[in-house]
């Protein structure tokens, strides 16, 4: 069977803090800079979600796009638009909310509520020159 791969946009603001909270203001500047401001600071974040597998021979669909739009809506926008990722989003309650942690809890969000049989990958943009990507391993 021929595998294809699917990819769905979407977007979320929010804003962020990080450092590592049993470090001194002082080392989380030197480390975090800018990004240590205790009074945060937002991105415009674009998200990348792609799905793989094989085409339904009956359908002709990898997945139905409407679904996998409400998916995105419910997982991500609703839980991380809008919102101050550090006090509002319980996952990152504990984890510095980096694009490389944001991209991984988004995985994981997605993936349980995705048939076994599809991969995923996820790619997040946090501006438009820098991204990063996870795909589980
Ligand atoms: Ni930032």
């Amino acid at each position: 069977m021929k595998k294809v791969t699917v990819h769905r946009k979407a977007h979320f603001n929010a804003a962020h803090r990080l450092y590592v909270k049993e470090w001194s203001f002082e080392k989380n500047q030197s480390v975090f800079g800018k990004c240590n401001n205790p009074y945060y600071h937002g991105h415009n974040y674009e998200i990348v979600v792609s799905v793989t597998g094989e085409i339904d021979p009956q359908t002709g669909y990898l997945i139905d796009m409407k679904i996998l739009k409400d998916i995105i809506k419910e997982e991500i926008e609703d839980a991380f638009d809008h919102k101050n990722l550090n006090e509002q989003v319980p996952e990152f309650k504990n984890i510095n909310p980096t694009a490389e942690n944001i991209v991984v809890v988004s995985w994981e969000k997605i993936r349980k509520r995705l048939d076994e049989a599809l991969e995923l990958e996820v790619t997040l943009y946090e501006t438009p020159r820098n991204f990063v990507t996870y795909k589980g391993n």
